[in-house]
């Protein structure tokens, strides 16, 4: 196993501060690479990617986000196409759809934070507002943005301060007595 992984994992932060720089073509591509090898239930792929550099686009998105606080220059829409889960009989409702949203997004911040950039997940915005900005087609569900940038060198804003967490707090082993 390598370490150069697991530390890549340690050291991954949400970054709600992001400069102005675009992100290169080549490392967008690299990320939406990386998501393609992400595991997906039943290997159905019900993942699309919209990715939004425009400017105005943008604008709009984080006028309707309130917890996006990134100015980021990129950004990935991760959506659900409720077509490819129909053609498997997948009810929109089957948790392996939203799963499949976590399993691409960690993939994606992980591999920007491996190619030196910065990255932070929103999944509070009006779904509604962000389809009609977008003219998404009506079987793509808005699931959650991938903001990616570079790390703005100034103080984030505060999120809560939970207690650290060990490994340990979140685990049990074998059945409950
Ligand atoms: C399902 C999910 C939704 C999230 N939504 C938002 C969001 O809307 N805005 C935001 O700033 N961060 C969002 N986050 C990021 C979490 O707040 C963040 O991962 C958590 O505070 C831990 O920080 P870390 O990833 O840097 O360790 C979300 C994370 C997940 C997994």
């Amino acid at each position: 196993m390598s370490e150069a992984v697991l530390e890549n994992i340690r050291t991954r932060r949400v970054v709600r501060e992001m400069t102005e720089q675009p992100v290169e073509r080549a490392q967008i591509e690299a990320i939406l690479e990386a998501a393609r090898w992400a595991p997906s239930g039943g290997n159905l792929r019900p993942n699309r990617y919209i990715v939004i550099e425009d400017a105005e686009t943008r604008r709009l998105i984080r006028l309707v986000s309130p917890g996006m606080f990134q100015k980021a220059p990129v950004l990935i829409l991760i959506c659900t196409n409720w077509e490819v889960a129909a053609e498997h009989n997948l009810p929109p409702t089957d948790r392996a759809l939203l799963i499949d949203v976590g399993t691409a997004a960690q993939t994606m911040m992980l591999a920007a934070h491996a190619l030196g950039l910065a990255s932070g997940p929103v999944t509070s915005y009006s779904k509604e507002a962000v389809k009609m900005i977008l003219n998404l087609p009506a079987a793509y569900s808005p699931e959650m943005f991938i903001c990616i940038g570079h790390k703005a060198e100034i103080a984030q804003p505060g999120m809560r301060a939970w207690k650290k967490i060990t490994w340990r707090d979140l685990t049990h082993w074998e059945r409950f007595s």
